[in-house]
Formats: structure tokens, C-alpha cells, sequence
């Protein structure tokens, strides 16, 4: 084993037994954070060319490890100049790292009460946080953290690494102005091969 892959696998076990031995979302990302911290100076010995895959259609998501169970998955993403997730929320902890660029993220409160209902969705725009190389941010659900991440036109290219509780296969996306939500399967790119 090389010393980049174990600084990989040392974040990936260590985020399998947070995840298996915490039941709060809150003290998953607390744990988690100072170690995406350090794993964002390892990442540009254990990332690969095809983690760096980009698409002039849409931000990619390079998939970097799955848990075989899905309870845990770590992403590569990429945000060509003017790329933009739309307003979404996660359904799951999450923990963040910023390796290139600028990542910003606008952030939306949620007004009226969620009742689970997908219609009558108050949001107003909140405020906006720029992660530049070597930020860490996080999220927990209930009540979940609505925002859309990209990059501004005029800023270069973004990267980042992204660690859910969960596959990242779905997500909620809002229609701020209509005040509804839906739920979307999201599409990555399989650059990780599934250890059986
Ligand atoms: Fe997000």
C-alpha cells in the first residue's frame, strides 16, 4: 500500500466507525472535519486524473469511494467557470473540503415549518460563504441545510471533496420562486471500482 492511498483508506475507516458508533449527525461532522482538514493536503497524492473529470454540460461528481453497505460515499467534484447545483438540501451529514479554487455557496432559511409536504415551501436567501483552497464545511439534516454551490463566471475552476452518510444518489431541489420541492436521482462518474 502506498502512503497516498493510506491516507485514503485511514479517512475512509475512520469515517466508517464514526459513522457506525455515533447516532447524531451533528457529532458525525464534528468528528469528521479536522480529519477532511488533513485529508486535503493528501489529495493531490491520492487523486487521480479521472477524479478531475470535468463536464462542460454540468459540474462533475467523480466518485472516489462507496461503502459497500452505501452508508458512506466520497466525491471529487469539479466546477468549470458558471456551474451551478440548483437549490437543494442532502438527507444526509455531510462534510466538505475545498482542494482548488473557490467554492461558493448561497445559502437559503427555510421559513415556514417542514412538515414533509413538497409544496408551500417558504425560503428567503440567506447569506453567501466563499470556501477557498483548505476551507472545511459541514451540514446535518433535520432541518435540512438548503443552498446552491458553484462557481461565478469570472472565477476559475473549483474542486472539492465531498463525504455524505450515505450514496449520494438523490437529493431535494427547490423551486424558490414556486415554493415547491422534488426529488432528482443525480448521476456520478463510477472512477471508483467497488471492492468486493
Ligand atoms: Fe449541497
Amino acid at each position: 500500500m502506498t502512503m497516498t492511498s493510506t491516507a485514503l483508506s485511514g479517512f475512509i475507516e475512520q469515517a466508517a466507525a464514526v459513522n457506525r458508533g455515533r447516532s447524531e449527525p451533528a457529532d458525525c461532522v464534528l468528528a469528521l472535519a479536522p480529519s477532511m482538514l488533513a485529508l486535503i493536503d493528501a489529495a493531490a497524492a491520492f487523486l487521480e486524473p479521472r477524479h478531475y473529470k470535468s463536464d462542460p454540460q454540468c459540474y462533475a461528481r467523480n466518485l472516489v469511494y462507496c461503502a459497500p453497505d452505501n452508508s458512506l460515499s466520497l466525491y471529487a467534484l469539479v466546477w468549470l467557470p458558471g456551474q451551478w447545483t440548483p437549490v437543494h438540501d442532502h438527507g444526509s451529514w455531510g462534510v466538505v473540503g475545498v482542494i482548488e479554487g473557490v467554492l461558493e455557496e448561497r445559502n437559503y432559511v427555510r421559513l415556514s415549518p417542514d412538515r414533509g409536504a413538497d409544496r408551500d415551501i417558504e425560503l428567503v436567501r440567506g447569506g453567501v460563504i466563499l470556501l477557498g483552497r483548505g476551507a472545511v464545511t459541514s451540514f446535518v439534516p433535520n432541518p435540512d441545510h438548503i443552498h446552491m454551490t458553484g462557481v461565478p463566471a469570472e472565477r476559475p475552476r473549483a474542486v472539492s471533496l465531498h463525504l455524505y452518510g450515505r450514496t449520494m444518489s438523490s437529493f431535494n431541489t427547490y423551486d424558490v420562486a414556486a415554493g415547491t420541492r422534488k426529488r432528482v436521482e443525480v448521476a456520478h462518474n463510477e472512477s471508483w471500482a467497488r471492492a468486493e
